[in-house]
Order: structure tokens, then C-alpha cells, then sequence
């Protein structure tokens, strides 16, 4: 009958023992949700600019294209301008409580949309006389996201040593 007690008090250490490695378990469910959105916010944010810069290329290769008059090429720039605005309007970007990804819907996708109907129904050279259109989009939508100073305009040149923007011959 010693032993009672001894049996008592490796209990009462299995139980103190088994909170112990219980206790962390709520905690450590609460800790990621409570800090989840900050952390994807931060993620996001650099992804949105990483966008941005393939996003502003495809802009200056998709003008080149229209100015070349290369229907197809300009329509290849449009659809990836249009995957790489996807990604982010996908994305739930929410960047000090304004929503980059419902602006992006609103303003790049939309706009994007008219060009390529213009593209389809009316030709190369009708949608190249709307690229001050897809550029005041830009702008509009970084002033809309808290960045004013990024101004985008139709390039006046875009020199791209590497690639023949003339009309594949068929
Ligand atoms: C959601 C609306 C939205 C649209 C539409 C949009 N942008 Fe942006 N853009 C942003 C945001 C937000 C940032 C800032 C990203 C950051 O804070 O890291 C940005 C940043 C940039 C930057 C700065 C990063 C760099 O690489 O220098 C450039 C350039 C840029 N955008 C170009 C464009 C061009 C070109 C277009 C149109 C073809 C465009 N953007 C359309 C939201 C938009």
C-alpha cells in the first residue's frame, strides 16, 4: 500500500506533464490566425510588384507590337498583361485596408477586356490608337492604391534589341 502514493504522483505528473504539452497546442492555432493576414499582406505586396514589373515590360512589348502592326503579337502581349493581372486579382491583396485585387478587376481586367474586343473587331491599328486608354488605366489604378507618383504613359519608343516585332511571314 506505499505505493499509493508513489502511483498517486506519477499520475499527477502524467497530468501535469501532458497539459504541459497541451497548453502550447491552443496557442500555437491562435498565434498563426491572429497574425495570418499581416503576414500574406506582406508576402502579397511583394508579389504585386513583381507583377508590376513583368506587367509594365509586356506594356512596352504589347505598344511596340500595335505599332508595328502586329495583330498577333499584340494580342499574345494583351493575354499575358491579362494572366499576370489575374494572379493578382486573385490573389486577396489587401494593402492598408485598400483592396488591390477587387481595383485590379475594376480597372486593369476591365480595361484590358475592351482592348482585346477593339483588337478582334476593329484591328491592330484601332486598338494602338487606344494605348493612352490602357495607361491611364494604370495610373488611375495607382492612384486608387495609395501610389500616385507611379505614372504611366504610352512609351514613345521601346527599343528591344532581341526580338523581330514584324508580322511573322505565314
Ligand atoms: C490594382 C490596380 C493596378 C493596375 C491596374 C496596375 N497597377 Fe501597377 N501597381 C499597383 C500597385 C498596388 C503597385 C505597388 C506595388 C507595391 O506596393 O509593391 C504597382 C506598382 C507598379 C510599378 C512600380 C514597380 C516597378 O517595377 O517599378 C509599375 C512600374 C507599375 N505598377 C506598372 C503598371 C503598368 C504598366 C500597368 C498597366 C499596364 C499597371 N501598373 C496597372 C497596382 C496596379
Amino acid at each position: 500500500m506505499r505505493r499509493l502514493p508513489l502511483i498517486l504522483s506519477a499520475l499527477a505528473l502524467v497530468v501535469a506533464l501532458f497539459s504541459l504539452v497541451r497548453t502550447p497546442e491552443p496557442t500555437g492555432t491562435k498565434a498563426p490566425s491572429q497574425h495570418a493576414p499581416e503576414a500574406t499582406e506582406e508576402h502579397e505586396e511583394v508579389e504585386v510588384a513583381v507583377h508590376m514589373g513583368r506587367i509594365q515590360r509586356y506594356h512596352q512589348k504589347w505598344w511596340a507590337a500595335g505599332h508595328a502592326g502586329n495583330a498577333e503579337l499584340a494580342g499574345f502581349y494583351l493575354h499575358e498583361m491579362e494572366e499576370a493581372m489575374e494572379e493578382i486579382a486573385l490573389a486577396r491583396v489587401v494593402d492598408e485596408g485598400i483592396d488591390i485585387s477587387a481595383h485590379m478587376r475594376t480597372y486593369g481586367l476591365a480595361t484590358l477586356e475592351g482592348l482585346e474586343k477593339k483588337l478582334k473587331e476593329e484591328g491592330v491599328a484601332a486598338m494602338h490608337a487606344d494605348a493612352g486608354l490602357l495607361a491611364n488605366t494604370c495610373t488611375t489604378c495607382h492612384v486608387a492604391c495609395g501610389h500616385p507618383y507611379l505614372r504611366i504613359v504610352p512609351p514613345t519608343a521601346v527599343v528591344i534589341p532581341d526580338q523581330d516585332l514584324a508580322p511573322a511571314a505565314k
